[in-house]
This record gives structure tokens, C-alpha cells and sequence, in this order.
């Protein structure tokens, strides 16, 4: 599924580093404290997997997914404003079905996978129709994958043992693009507790456009990519995989 900051097309080049991380290492553990739109957590294998955001309807609509949930082959504009008000009037929905509507409405039915960013209705398009088949194709790849609405930096309290931590986080120069999200998240506080994780004995890779400048943080791949700032128009920027290396308290 289409998803704002999605790294489904960057999986072909960062998913083998994950991958080789997990299996050299005979790692049995995988948690992704920002899982969005499961881009970057359909591409890996591992023992458990554990995906958090601070999304409460996309985590539901998540979860309701893998226990059955169809998502409609349409959502009216107005179905779709509907949802975007009750969101709005901040009353979490408790018909956990709805819920996984409005989750899967937000970004199938948004410009550009932006939650509730416009109705997309654009060429014609049936871009919920698009969604729907695009997630179900994904559903294989996702199963007893552990879904959790919380903030990333509860992530260390869900391991069990060690693992491998595949963190994708806001772009700090647009922190607060994921209105979704209903958890505060400041740049400055994440490479702290990135570092933190690989204190731990985790291992922890970061995507981001840059990073601190610290000898613990190394880019381990870089790739140029367009973004699309606007309908029209389209930046260059240079998306980065870094592997932070802290060092184990004692
Ligand atoms: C770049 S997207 C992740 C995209 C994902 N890797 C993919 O391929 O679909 C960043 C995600 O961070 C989530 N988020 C923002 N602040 C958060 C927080 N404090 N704790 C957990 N998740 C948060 C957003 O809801 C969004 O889904």
C-alpha cells in the first residue's frame, strides 16, 4: 500500500543488510518501532516480529487485517470525510472494525498516501480498489507479525532477547508530518535513545536523510531519490542507512 515515507521501493537495497544482520547473526528477534505502512516489514524473515506506531487506527486496521478484516473495494468522499471528523472530534472509535476503516481510509484514499491528507480522486483512479489489492497482496508476508500502538521508545521493553532494530522515523526537517500519529516526536530525543538500543546489545540501523555528527553513527548505504514535494514539483535528496554502534554500559 501506498504510504507517505514508505520504504517499500528502498527494501530491494536495505532489506538484504536487515536480512544478513538477522542471519549471521542467528537473530530471532525484529521490531520496527515505526511500521507505518509494513513496507520495510514485508520484506523480512525472522523468528518474531514486532511492529509499533504511534498510529492507533493503523495499528488496528493492522491487526484486524491479519485476523480477517476485508477492506471495501470503495469509500465515498463522504464516508471518507466522515471518518477524517470523527478522528478530529478525538474519540478513539471502540467498534475495533470501524476503527480499521478509518486506518485503512487515511492513507488507501489520501493524496499520496498522506493520512487524511485530501481525497485523492485524481486521473480517475480507484485508489482504494488499488490499496485493497495491493495490502492483500502484502498479507502473506505480514503473518503473526505482532502489531503494538505505542511510542517508539517503548520498544526496548517488548524485546525478549536480542535483536535486530530497523528504525524509520519521521524526517527530522518534517517531524510532524504523521498527524496520524498521536505521540510527539522530536528528532533530537531519537538519536539518543537509537543510541540507547545499541547499548543494549541490539543491533540498530536508522533510515534518515542525515545524522549526528558522532563517531558511534555510520552511514552504511546511500542512494539519491526524488521526492515529491508538491504535485508538481520534486526535490532531490539523499536517503541514507545508518548503523548506530553504542557502546554496552557496563
Ligand atoms: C517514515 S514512516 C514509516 C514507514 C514504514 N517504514 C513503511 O515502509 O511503511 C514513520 C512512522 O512513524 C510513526 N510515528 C510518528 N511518531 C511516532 C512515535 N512517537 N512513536 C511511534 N511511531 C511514530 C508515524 O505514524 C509513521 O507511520
Amino acid at each position: 500500500m501506498r504510504y507517505l515515507g514508505g520504504k517499500s521501493r528502498l527494501m530491494r537495497h536495505i532489506g538484504p543488510i536487515l536480512q544478513s544482520e538477522i542471519d549471521k547473526n542467528g537473530i530471532c528477534e525484529y521490531i520496527e518501532p515505526f511500521v507505518g505502512g509494513c513496507g520495510s516489514m514485508d520484506r523480512i524473515r525472522c523468528g518474531r516480529r514486532v511492529g509499533l506506531d504511534g498510529n492507533p487506527y493503523l495499528i488496528t486496521f493492522w491487526e484486524e487485517l491479519l485476523s480477517g478484516y476485508v477492506p471495501p473495494d470503495c469509500i465515498s468522499e463522504d464516508e471518507y470525510n466522515n471518518y477524517k471528523r470523527k478522528i478530529k472530534r478525538g474519540d478513539f472509535s471502540t467498534d475495533r472494525l470501524e476503527a480499521a476503516a478509518i486506518g485503512f481510509a487515511g492513507i488507501a484514499c489520501a493524496f499520496s498516501g498522506s493520512w487524511y491528507a485530501g481525497y485523492s480522486k485524481a486521473d480517475g483512479r480507484n485508489r482504494c480498489a488499488e490499496a485493497k489489492r495491493a495490502v492483500l497482496k502484502q498479507l502473506d508476508k505480514l503473518s503473526e507479525v505482532e502489531f503494538i500502538y505505542a511510542d517508539y521508545k517503548k520498544s526496548h521493553e517488548y524485546l525478549t532477547r536480542r535483536a535486530v532494530i530497523y528504525l524509520d522515523p519521521p524526517y527530522a526537517t518534517v517531524p510532524n508530518l504523521y498527524q496520524g500519529s498521536n505521540i510527539k516526536y522530536d528528532p533530537k530525543e531519537f538519536w539518543e535513545y537509537a543510541l540507547f538500543l545499541s547499548t543494549l546489545g541490539h543491533i540498530v540501523y536508522v533510515s534518515e536523510y542525515t545524522s549526528p555528527d558522532d563517531p558511534r553513527i555510520a552511514c552504511v548505504w546511500s542512494k539519491d531519490v526524488k521526492v515529491c514535494a508538491h504535485q508538481i514539483s520534486t526535490k532531490k535528496r539523499v536517503e541514507r542507512l545508518y548503523k548506530v554502534n553504542g557502546v554496552a554500559y557496563n
